[in-house]
């Protein structure tokens, strides 16, 4: 292929003299930039996939050669390489480096017409378990909501080791539908403008997202082990389809493949763009400190949701609910986790790392606690609506674990069995949370479980407007005792400190996302001790 244009530039240019050949020689290496940074991902004790994309004016094939070195000033080189990319890939390189020490802190850059990169920094995971882990843990990155400042306050931090993103690291909506009516007057509008559908619109959303600077500072300082939630795809998504998924769009089949094909395409995950792979699931080894296990409880063998208007009614929600068959999973995950679970006794932590909230949140008499008179995302009958099932206690969310009681029953039985120290990360709900897990109303936890609230998307507070501060959090809180710790108002990032003898969740919030002035507070520190995840977070 290079010998090929190679042969054609200097056919060309013995007909032009040497002049012409410089010419041609400029010609046949466009200029090239990396607008959309660097980042890295998905590191084992012996590797990590380095990511990048060139930008180019014309659609022929480039090479892009890439380095890894020990040191930031680049000296030290301990693997390099080149990789060819183009329109079929939409310019984005992917490398598995391998054969790299565990436990090490390496840079990376790379270079394409005589273009370099920025240097970007990423690890290794130990072999053997060393001092203490501390992971970042974010969801719900939604450019048009908010500034990522978030991404920012991540890249300012010097302690810490990896970035688990929880999925809806991207949005697919348009500019008027879901939480876009700041994006005009934050310079943030959604590109493409309308709703994401195809291959180039999921792809011409990754790339305004890869753009952002706070995402880029963040990419370029700190590897990230990502998962998807549904909106990657469309909003609550399942295996066979999603909510904002209709057959004016298209099919769903089409659809999906075209979000992930841009996904692995875009994303610093291990796997090739090719062939609908829907299996994200998989696991990361921290040493004999913990076992990270990142699940998919959108694609891959989630049933429908049983809310009413899908495949059930007012009448038979019920039932819907324990049938046994409605699983999260899918039966081969399961059986992938329980096979995980067992064998992950050799290490201290089981860190699961998935989407939707596992505790159960029944909501209290919602009535007294709703200041009507607020604005709120939800339609006044809506709102009606709302409040007159609060009243039955019943869980209302049923895109989350709750929705899936029989399946959760399942999954809490394998941590409470299979699994030593057992800590459940979520996303997903736009709120910050911390819970015992029981199996039973009154029983000792299972698990604990730490919940991440949202890097920009609308949180709860703007769909419950409360009539005294706090009213609805406090309402939420005294309803459901297994709760140790809820924030329905702000956004932020959850900071997880491993070591042998603790799991600490600690909440960072932040006063704003509405500018690019912004302060985090630490709103709230809780642990489980090893080998007493019954007496839960203290
Ligand atoms: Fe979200």
């Amino acid at each position: 292929m290079q010998r090929r244009k190679f042969l054609q530039s200097l056919s060309i240019a013995m007909s032009l003299g040497l002049a012409g050949l410089r010419d041609v020689m400029a010609f046949a290496r466009p200029k090239t930039a990396f607008h959309h940074g660097v980042a890295s991902g998905d590191p084992t004790a012996r590797s990590v996939i380095i990511w990048t994309r060139v930008s180019t004016a014309f659609a022929v094939d480039v090479e892009v050669a890439w380095q890894v070195a020990r040191d930031e000033a680049m000296l030290d080189v301990v693997a390099n390489g080149v990789f060819e990319t183009g329109a079929s890939r939409d310019f984005t390189v992917k490398v598995d480096v391998t054969e790299l020490e565990a436990g090490n802190w390496y840079y990376y850059r790379f270079t394409c017409n005589g273009q370099e990169s920025q240097t970007g920094r990423t690890r290794t995971l130990p072999q053997v378990a060393s001092g203490a882990a501390k992971f970042a843990v974010v969801s719900c990155s939604n450019y048009p909501a908010g500034f990522f400042n978030v991404y920012r306050d991540i890249a300012l931090r010097d302690d810490l080791d990896l970035v688990l993103h929880l999925g809806d690291y991207i949005y697919e909506y348009g500019l008027g539908q879901y939480a876009t009516e700041n994006a005009t007057a934050l310079d943030r509008v959604p590109e493409p403008q309308g709703e994401i559908l195809t291959i180039s619109d999921y792809r011409a959303r990754h790339a305004q997202y890869k753009a952002d600077t706070d995402s880029r500072a963040m990419h370029a300082r700190l590897p990230i082990v990502a998962i998807w939630d549904d909106h990657e795809f469309a909003n609550d998504s399942w295996k066979d389809g999603a909510e904002n998924h209709n057959d004016d769009e298209g099919s769903w089949v089409a659809r999906r493949d075209a979000a992930l094909q841009a996904y692995f395409e875009w994303m610093p995950v291990r796997g090739e763009p090719q062939g609908g792979k829907t299996r994200i699931f998989r696991e990361f080894r921290w040493g004999k400190l913990a076992s990270i296990l990142m699940l998919d409880t959108r694609l891959f063998g989630r049933d429908m949701q049983p809310n009413v208007g899908n495949d059930v009614t007012p009448e038979s929600v019920g039932q819907a609910l324990q049938d046994a068959n409605r699983r999260m999973l899918g039966a081969e995950q399961e059986a992938w986790l329980r096979d995980r679970l067992r064998k992950s006794n050799d290490t201290t932590w089981q860190l699961i790392g998935q989407q939707v909230m596992v505790a159960t949140m029944g909501p209290p008499d919602l009535e007294p606690l709703i200041d009507r008179n607020a604005p709120s995302y939800f339609a006044a009958e809506q709102m009606d609506m709302v409040i007159a099932s609060s009243k039955s206690h019943r869980p209302q969310i049923l895109d989350v674990w709750d929705g899936y009681p029989v399946a959760k029953a399942d999954f809490l039985q394998d941590l409470g069995a299979l699994a030593s120290n057992p800590v459940v990360l979520s996303g997903d709900l736009h709120t910050a949370m911390a819970a015992n897990l029981v199996r039973f109303p009154g029983d000792e936890p299972v698990a604990v479980e730490m919940m991440t609230t949202s890097v920009t998307s609308p949180t709860l507070s703007g769909y419950f407007p409360s009539r005294e501060p706090n009213g609805v959090r406090d309402g939420i809180l005294q309803q459901n005792p297994d709760l140790r710790f809820l924030d329905i108002e702000d956004h932020g990032w959850l900071c997880v400190t491993l070591t042998a003898e603790e799991c600490t969740g600690e909440w960072n919030l932040l006063n704003t996302v509405h500018s690019r002035d912004f302060e985090s507070r630490l709103a709230k520190k809780l642990s489980v001790k090893a080998g007493q995840v019954g007496k839960g977070l203290t």
